[in-house]
């Protein structure tokens, strides 16, 4: 069933997350007949646009962008038809008019009251500015219909972030607030809830008795892209593990749900963040570590350290590297390690979750066979490769009984095709139908923010004294493989996809 007739205005509309995201996401729900029969879609900024030239730039993104490249032209000019230009400062209050008129236009087009989205597509502190803006248009008080979509970083540490949790709702209801973790819209982390609630094979085994310990790897090759200014206030663990990975984290370690609604989904979640152990700052360097890149040669092409990066500071000690060891103090995960990763610039883009199980109870094979003997892993890959393989022992052909480690693997792309929606695709047509299960709620994004302050407080107030400490292309710091082996443990890497 598609969505209810809407209006989607989307500030920051010449920016790039609407280029390289919002844009071809929307196009591709129109062409899959996801979007609502009727509909618009109006892109506010400051720059002067005509709709002709902005549908030029917009049809440039989704060119490039795409996941249907060079086969998604044919309906662009029907598509383009929804889409309009406003041109108006978001600082300015007298301009809002222009947003009211439209929808009161679309509203008798349509000939039914459409619901109002507004996406804020813009830098974290403008956000304030136009929220209270729109907070003071009559339309913001019809909670059924009227919705705001606020992207990531949702603050920038837990007090920020409270404040601005406090002012959206002051103005809106917590159902009308969408906080976008793109992450959660990806197919693949999507199915990590499928994976383990609708079959009766893994959840057994997915506790302290039988897991041994998970490692969570979000790995980028690429480095700042133009984005300095942002990544200098930011910094890995900002970046991605306050939100991406803690998300994933959640889905991987909480309690089944008695249902698939949002309240229930999201109220198992945070129970996972709030019994996440909290860490003193002395305890700080046992449990993290830090790293930020040096120059040096990335795939054959020399590439310049964080520190000679445009908008960074010479002396800079921001993370572009993290990796954290959490434990839940719960009576499913007491004593299990969880190890997360992220970083800039590092070997190659993976994003991927490893269980690893206990040993077997008693090896009862020749001795001989030992050596090539592993534990079981069960290895979720969220990107580049979509797939879930289960890694075991097998004998190997042959007359005598040796062992091999083999794997059995369901890979996503095989059933998928280029079907598989992109995350903002998903997401946005939740917005539209209204259904907040993938996005965050405020107190999940406090109690996220709450598990790395001690973490983010410590290493502002310790500057590093080893910084830039790892290359381009390896993968991060020695010491995040010495967070592992002083458990007796390694970072399990993927071969590339
Ligand atoms: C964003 C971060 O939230 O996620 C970026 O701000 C990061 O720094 C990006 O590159 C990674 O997203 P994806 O979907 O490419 O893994």
């Amino acid at each position: 069933k598609r969505p209810p007739a809407s209006v989607i205005f989307i500030f920051g509309g010449s920016g790039d997350l609407n280029y390289r995201k919002l844009t071809p996401a929307l196009y591709n729900l129109f062409l899959d007949n996801w979007m609502p029969d009727k509909f618009a879609i109006a892109g506010i900024g400051r720059s002067p646009y005509s709709d002709e030239a902005f549908h030029e730039h917009l049809l440039d993104g989704v060119t490039k962008f795409s996941r249907r490249k060079g086969k998604q032209n044919g309906h662009w000019t029907e598509f383009s038809q929804h889409v309009s230009y406003l041109q108006m400062d978001g600082d300015d209050a007298s301009a809002y008019h222009k947003i009211t008129d439209l929808v009161k236009q679309k509203e008798d087009e349509f000939g039914v009251h459409p619901n109002v989205i507004f996406y804020l597509a813009v830098a974290p502190q403008l956000v304030p500015s136009i929220a209270t803006k729109l907070g003071a248009l009559k339309l913001c008080a019809e909670k059924g219909t009227t919705r705001i979509v606020v992207e990531k970083p949702f603050g920038h540490d837990l007090e920020s972030a409270h404040d601005l949790n406090m002012l959206l709702s002051s103005m809106f209801a917590e159902e009308q607030i969408f906080r976008i973790d793109h992450y959660l819209g990806k197919e693949t982390v999507q199915n990590i809830l499928a994976l383990r609630f609708a079959n009766a094979l893994f959840e057994p085994l997915w506790n302290r008795n039988y897991i041994d310990h998970i490692q969570i790897t979000a790995a980028e090759s690429v480095g700042l892209e133009g984005r300095g200014g942002y990544f200098e206030h930011a910094g890995a663990l900002r970046d991605m593990v306050q939100n991406h990975i803690l998300q994933i984290l959640c889905m991987i370690a909480m309690e089944p749900p008695v249902s698939f609604d949002a309240n229930e989904i999201r109220n198992k979640k945070v129970d996972v963040l709030n019994a996440i152990r909290r860490i003193s700052k002395d305890q700080v360097r046992d449990y993290a570590v830090r790293g930020q890149y040096s120059g040096g040669w990335k795939k054959g092409e020399k590439v310049v350290g964080y520190r000679e990066e445009e908008g960074v500071d010479p002396q800079s000690n921001i993370d572009t590297f993290a990796a954290v060891k959490f434990y839940i103090d719960n009576w499913r995960w007491q004593g299990v390690p969880i190890y997360v990763r992220t970083g800039k610039y590092l070997n190659q883009k993976a994003t991927h979750i490893t269980l690893q199980f206990k040993p077997a109870p008693h090896y009862a094979f020749p001795s001989e066979s030992a050596e090539s003997w592993r534990s079981n892993l069960l290895t979720i890959s969220i990107q580049p490769s979509m797939d879930i393989s289960i890694s075991f022992q097998a004998k190997r052909p042959g007359q005598t009984m040796e062992l091999d480690p083999v794997k059995m693997t369901f890979d996503y792309d095989e059933v998928a095709g280029d079907h598989a929606p992109e995350a903002y695709e998903t997401l946005l047509l939740d917005v539209m139908e209204g259904n907040a299960t993938l996005f965050m709620r405020n107190d999940q994004v406090d109690a996220a923010w709450k598990v790395i302050t001690p973490i983010l407080e410590t290493w502002e107030s310790r500057p590093p004294q080893n910084f830039p400490n790892y290359a381009p292309d390896s993968w991060g710091p020695d010491a995040a493989d010495a967070l592992l082996a002083r458990d007796g443990h390694t970072w399990i890497n993927l071969p590339p996809a």
